[in-house]
């Protein structure tokens, strides 16, 4: 049996329960059970790290405190609320999944695994976390805290992410949450020690409940375990943006529907280098418009998955603008309410554009 999960490790459960009940932190969706803040809060840590997600959730749910707001909220809103998250796909899924709920569900998001993996975006790793946490189930979960927390205690070799190993820790993950009181407890106390001990690089092991049966510990493999796949190189992308200002408005262009980001605004932008073979980040739009550039102001760098973008900022006058294209002024005190990207968010708040204000 080469994944078998050893004998004690049912036993050494308790320690592990015992040291999150210590060393847990204070979440804002952890403050109560509601199965609507455990699934948004689930939703945005697939996207984001617990301190960024914070204020992104107390944002979202003083929005939307219920699922039936979610249900009932415009696409746009609910892209706004998620600005900055990236993956925008999954957003509007949740408010698919959250009219499902109201409309065949009676409101409340189910509690049998089956109609959970049913809702639009919802997957396994979701559908475990509302599960266990604000329904009390013993469903798994596993995601890039378990996997690492569970191949280092049973010195498990492989790729987590596919084939015999991938099954294995659902498997494990599955015999370790069965037959206790609060398997979200457990559930959760799996990802905090990946979070806060189990790290990636230099783990705290002298700190870690598991540490007296890991056998990546025994054996001197802390660094070589999991055996993740080498990541794509990030492909650098250079772009120019206009920072088109006129008295309390900035000039923005809504992202055509379809494709990435679909929806959402941002500063009117060109992609300089087009790669061979390579989708552009940018469709040509700033190019054939209308505006005249005048001088750089500033660069900022951002990151979106395998991307890594270099921007230059550069102001421009905006000309005389279609009515009804995709470029419009919008005024400061629309831009909290609005889908924007993550890098417009970045550069709004950047001096350079602070001073053009
Ligand atoms: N990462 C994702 N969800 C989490 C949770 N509920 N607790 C700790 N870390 C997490």
């Amino acid at each position: 049996m080469p994944h078998a999960i050893p004998e004690g490790a049912l036993l050494r459960r308790a320690d592990l329960l015992e040291w999150f009940a210590a060393h847990r932190r204070e979440l804002p969706w952890r403050a109560d059970r509601d199965p609507y803040r455990v699934w948004i809060s689930e939703a945005m840590l697939q996207q984001t790290r617990v301190e960024a997600a914070r204020d992104h959730f107390e944002r979202f749910v003083r929005a939307l405190p219920t699922v039936r707001d979610l249900a009932a909220a415009s696409e746009d809103e609910v892209l706004a609320l998620w600005s900055g998250l990236g993956y925008y796909s999954r957003a509007r899924k949740l408010r698919e999944a959250a009219q499902v709920i109201v409309c065949e569900h009676g409101g409340a998001f189910p509690r049998e695994l089956a109609s959970a993996l049913a809702l639009p975006g919802v997957g396994p790793y979701t559908a475990g976390a509302v599960l266990s946490i604000a329904h009390g189930e013993p469903v798994p979960l596993v995601d890039g805290n378990v996997e690492r927390v569970l191949c280092r205690w049973f010195g498990w070799t492989g790729n987590p992410k596919q084939g015999a190993l991938k099954r294995a820790l659902w498997d494990a993950a599955a015999r370790l949450v069965e037959g206790l009181p609060d398997p979200g407890a457990w559930n959760q106390a799996v990802m905090e020690l990946g979070a806060l001990v189990c790290t990636p690089r230099t783990p705290r092991c002298d700190d870690c409940p598991l540490a007296p049966d890991c056998v990546a510990r025994a054996t001197g493999r802390t660094a070589e375990l999991p055996e993740l796949p080498r990541r794509r190189e990030a492909i650098l992308v250079e772009l120019e943006i206009a920072l088109c200002r006129k008295p309390g408005a900035w000039l923005l262009e809504r992202r055509p529907a379809g494709g990435r980001m679909a929806g959402l605004h941002e500063f009117p932008t060109r992609e300089l280098a087009v790669r061979e073979g390579e989708e552009r980040l940018y469709p040509a739009r700033f190019a054939s418009s209308t505006l005249r550039v005048e001088g750089e102001v500033g660069a900022v760098r951002h990151t979106i998955t395998h991307h890594k973008i270099e921007a230059r900022a550069l102001t421009a006058d905006a000309g005389p603008l279609e009515p009804d294209g995709p470029l419009r002024w919008v005024p400061d005190a629309e831009l909290e309410s609005l889908g924007l990207t993550g890098m417009t968010r970045k550069v709004l708040r950047a001096d350079f554009a602070r001073a053009l204000c």
